[in-house]
Formats: structure tokens, C-alpha cells, sequence
């Protein structure tokens, strides 16, 4: 926009800036915003350096080499110092780490895990794959579990709860820890969207007994692949240990040792590589910094909207403890929502062509119970309908994974909306934002 046109305060000039792009308006913006990869945007010489280290050394692989960097041991130093965990453990992904925590926690058959019915795949897939059968709890306005529907779900078979800290930040996790405790049941925080969170002080991770992190590219930082499992207790983390690898633990010469027999069990072969571990590390150095953009940049839009008519927020109990990493937003019912997506990608408030930085929840795939497949139909990996069919299971067969199982997930998922705040926003690009929004929900919200 030219400063003629920002000086003209004629009726038709304040009609033509209200007009949207969509409909044939000036757009708020021209350039695309930047990608929605937090660590992404900040890698540089100190991955670099690192990862040149293990390559100059000749030695990939954690626990023995030509000249061992120790860069996943390293990481996992750093990490508990950071977050104050007791033991953290690299492994090769978010979704390899949650498949170890479930066995970790002797889950199986006869067995129920009490999921959010806004997740990731890998949530569900940890379970079913354990042999335990997912039973969906719905989520309140932190769009994280409900405390009170958490506690009417909780049955005879229950063992475990699995909650996910979704889109950036806790939700009501003290009480859902509370309730965890009174119940007996194991707790499993989901943080692989949450690194560098919190919740009154206490790192996510460290409200329940175990806690997964990824490090895959769209997360908070990145190794591209990777993940983190956090436990406090030491018989639990020999069994993760064992689990992340072949199945035994390892001598302090990195050979496997098949000696004790409460750690020999069946990996699954997720350790975690130098490489990666080297860019891990470096990134984790960076993650107060990337997370202190984000959401600085978040709550300056979330604030400046605050009380716009039409426009309401994901509740963050802590925002201290957010990441800032997503923009959470419910508008009145699914046509406007989808309206004022289509509205705001028209006035350049948008990432590049093929990003999913603006979109309505209806396009955002495998976090919704409902638009997974393998959960609603049931899918086995094997002839014989595994886990579903197992006899121990028959007290999941009532359990219901379609559409309509959740009335609140249903309603957030029909008519909310997701911005992706990136790592490296401008103060012009929060702006922009700021008024892109303001100017769509006026027209487009009551
Ligand atoms: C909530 C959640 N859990 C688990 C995962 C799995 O992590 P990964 O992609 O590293 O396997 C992801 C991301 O993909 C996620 O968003």
C-alpha cells in the first residue's frame, strides 16, 4: 500500500480498504510469511560445527566408533539440566518414543489407555500397536484433555493415560496429573508439540511418569528426525533403555548385556544417531531463544485481537508455559469458519504455496480421531485383527471411534482454525497479521 493511498481518508478509500481480497480487494500483504519449521529457520553454524565434528571424527553411531563425540549423550546431559528431568534418552522419533513408553508401562492386552480425540496418529498407534485399546476422551477449551470428562471415562481396565500437550501448550495438566494419582493410573505426556513448555514452572515432561518429545521438522526445534523419552524413575528408564534398542541394555563399552533378566524384553531398534544427536543438541541450545519469538509474537496477535466479536481463543491456563507455536482459534459455526480461512490466505496471511500455516481445522488431517482411518475402521496390522480381536479386549468393543464420539472435539473441529506462528516472524509481519484478521472478521463475523 503507498502512503498516497494510507492518506486518503475518503469514504471511498476506507470502503476500498474494507473491501477483501477475496473479493476482489487490496490484499493486506504481498509476500508469502515464512514457513511454519521453528528450529528450521534457525539452523546454522553451530549444527553445522557439530555435525562436522561426528563426520571428521568417522563416528555416526552412539556407543562405539573410531572416536566416539558422544553427541547424543551429551544432549540428553543437557536436556535434564535444562528441564530438570531425572533421565532423558535420545531416541529416533516421536512416534518410535511413544511405542516405547507404552511397553515400557508393560501395557497389552486387557488393558485401556484414555486418549484425546485431538492428537496425532502416533498417539493411537502407540497404544494399538502395545495391544491395549485406546478408549477417546474428549478435550475442553485448551483443546488438551478434559479433567472432567477424563474422570468419567476412567473404567475397570483402564491403566494409562495419555495426554498431549497439542499445538504448542499445556492444558490443565496439574489436575489431570491429580487425577492420574488418585486413580493409580500411569500418566504419559505427549510433548512432542510442546518443547521448550511449561505449566506453573514445571517443564512438560515432568507431570507424570514418562514424557516423549519430537524433533521431526515441524516441531519446536528440529534434527529432522528425532525424539526424546523423560522419566524420573530408574527401574522404568532401564526398561526404556532396553526398549529403544534391542531389548537389553548396554556395558559402558557400548556391547549389548544380556545378563539381567528383568531387561530382557524386545526392542525396536530407535536409537538415536550422532548426526542427528549433533544437530539435536545444537538446536536444543537455540530452544529458549526460538520459543521466546514465537511466543512473543504470538500473544502481541492474540492480545491486540483479544475481544474481537466472532473471534474466540484457545484458553491457555499458563500462558508463561506456552510456546507460542500455534494460534488456536474458534469462530461461530463451520461456513464462516471456512470463509475466513479462505479470506486470510486472499490477504497474503499465508505461508508459501504448499505450507499449512492458515488453515481450518477441517484440513488438519491425522489430529482429528475422526480422519483416522486405521482408529475408526479399526485396522490391524495383522491377519488375525490384532489387538481388536484379542479375547482380553472384548470390553473395547462397545467403544466407538467415528465422527460423533466427541461432541466437543466434533464441535472445535468443525469450526475452529489454526494459525502457525513461525520462529522468525518481523514486527511488519505481526502487523500484517494483526490487521489481516481484523479486517477479515469484520467482514466475515457478526
Ligand atoms: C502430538 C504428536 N505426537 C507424536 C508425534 C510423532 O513424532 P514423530 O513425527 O517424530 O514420529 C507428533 C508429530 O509428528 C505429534 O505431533
Amino acid at each position: 500500500m503507498d502512503a498516497a493511498h494510507l492518506t486518503d481518508t475518503t469514504p471511498a478509500a476506507a470502503q476500498d480498504a474494507d473491501r477483501l481480497a477475496i473479493d476482489g480487494g487490496t490484499p493486506v500483504r504481498n509476500r508469502p510469511l515464512p514457513w511454519e519449521f521453528p528450529g528450521a529457520h534457525w539452523i546454522g553454524e553451530e549444527e553445522l560445527d557439530l555435525v562436522t565434528r561426528v563426520v571428521k571424527a568417522r563416528s555416526p553411531f552412539r556407543f562405539y566408533g573410531l572416536d566416539a563425540q558422544k553427541m547424543v549423550d551429551t544432549l540428553e546431559q543437557e536436556w535434564c539440566a535444562a528441564f530438570g528431568h531425572r533421565h532423558a534418552l535420545g531416541v529416533s522419533s516421536g512416534t518410535a518414543a511413544l511405542a516405547i513408553a507404552m511397553w515400557a508401562l508393560d501395557l497389552g492386552p486387557g488393558d485401556e489407555v484414555l486418549v484425546p480425540g485431538y492428537m496425532w496418529v502416533s498417539c493411537v498407534s502407540a497404544v494399538v500397536r502395545s495391544g491395549a485399546i485406546p478408549r477417546l476422551v474428549d478435550i475442553d477449551d485448551t483443546f488438551c484433555i478434559d479433567p472432567q470428562d477424563l474422570k468419567r471415562k476412567i473404567g475397570p481396565h483402564t491403566r494409562a493415560v495419555l495426554c498431549v500437550h497439542m499445538s504448542g501448550a499445556p492444558g490443565n495438566i496439574a489436575e489431570i496429573a491429580a487425577i492420574c494419582r488418585e486413580h493409580k493410573l500411569a500418566l504419559v505426556e505427549d510433548c512432542a508439540q510442546a518443547a521448550g513448555g511449561s505449566s506453573q514452572g514445571r517443564a512438560v515432561g515432568r507431570h507424570g511418569d514418562i514424557g516423549i518429545f519430537s524433533f521431526q521438522l515441524n516441531k519446536n526445534m528440529t534434527s529432522g528426525d528425532g525424539g526424546m523419552v523423560v522419566c524420573e524413575d530408574d527401574a522404568l528408564f532401564r526398561r526404556i533403555v532396553a526398549l529403544h534398542d534391542l531389548g537389553y541394555p548396554r556395558t559402558d563399552a557400548g556391547r549389548l548385556d544380556t545378563t539381567d533378566a528383568s531387561t530382557q524384553l524386545w526392542g525396536i531398534g530407535a536409537r538415536m544417531s550422532e548426526l542427528a544427536g549433533a544437530m539435536a543438541l545444537a538446536q536444543m541450545r537455540k530452544l529458549p531463544a526460538i520459543v521466546a519469538a514465537m511466543r512473543g509474537a504470538k500473544w502481541r496477535i492474540r492480545e491486540a485481537l483479544e475481544g474481537t466479536p466472532g473471534l474466540s481463543f484457545r484458553h491457555v491456563p499458563d500462558p508463561a508455559g506456552d510456546t507460542g507455536a500455534t494460534l488456536l482459534m474458534a469462530l461461530p459455526d463451520e461456513a464462516r469458519a471456512r470463509r475466513f480461512v479462505e479470506a486470510l490466505r486472499a490477504e497474503g496471511i499465508n505461508g508459501p504455496q504448499g505450507s499449512l500455516t492458515c488453515i481450518t481445522m477441517r484440513e488438519w488431517g491425522l489430529h482429528w480421531y475422526s480422519n483416522i482411518p486405521s482408529l475408526v475402521h479399526r485396522r490391524s496390522n495383522s491377519r488375525d485383527g490384532y489387538p481388536w480381536t484379542h479375547p482380553a479386549n472384548a470390553f473395547g468393543q462397545e467403544y466407538d471411534y467415528a465422527l460423533g464420539a466427541l461432541p466437543r472435539c466434533d464441535d472445535l473441529h468443525a469450526r475452529g482454525a489454526l494459525m502457525a506462528i513461525s520462529s522468525n516472524l518481523g514486527d511488519q509481519d505481526v502487523d500484517d497479521i494483526i490487521r489481516g484478521i481484523r479486517k477479515v472478521a469484520r467482514a466475515v463475523l457478526p
